[in-house]
């Protein structure tokens, strides 16, 4: 499943569809989140560093985190957009298992012990589900597209 850059993400933001507060970002339809399914994966901005999040859906909510192993701070999802190993009661890395809980990102067994995965706001509405951006957790400066030769602005 790609990345969805948030200037492609539909393009609008909550407050143009339902009218909650302006700056929330659309990430994706209600129905793209399975119970304990598949993830969406969304660009985002970490402080200064470019990376990703992703929404998974747990006990009918909604759940968002930085896609960012706390073992090594490196993806979770070996295949884009598995987050929860076969039970479905975990969120578990690729790389080395460590498990996560899905309501909390505490960790909850292997090599991640004592750590969390970091949370980011996400809320449903009638419209979607969208991302509430703070302080540390923003939207990727968009990508300007030249032509071949031609001087940056
Ligand atoms: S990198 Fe995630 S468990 Fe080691």
């Amino acid at each position: 499943m790609p990345v969805i850059p948030m200037s492609q993400a539909h393009g609008t933001t909550a407050s143009e569809q339902d009218g909650t507060a302006g700056g929330d970002i659309f990430i994706c339809r209600s129905d793209a989140l399975q119970e304990a399914g598949k993830g969406v994966v969304f660009a985002l901005q970490a402080g200064s560093d470019c990376g990703s999040g992703f929404v998974v859906r747990y006990n009918g909510k909604v759940h968002a985190y930085l896609n960012r192993c706390a073992h090594v701070p490196i993806e979770l999802d070996w295949e884009r957009g598995v987050f929860f190993e076969s039970s479905g009661l975990y969120l578990m890395c690729s790389t080395h298992g460590a498990i996560y809980l899905p309501d909390s990102g505490q960790c909850a067994g292997g090599p991640c012990r004592g750590g969390r995965l970091l949370a980011i706001s996400v809320f449903e509405t009638d419209a979607g589900v969208f991302w509430r951006p703070d302080n540390y957790f923003h939207a990727p400066p968009a990508i300007e597209v030249r032509p071949p030769g031609s001087a940056p602005s």
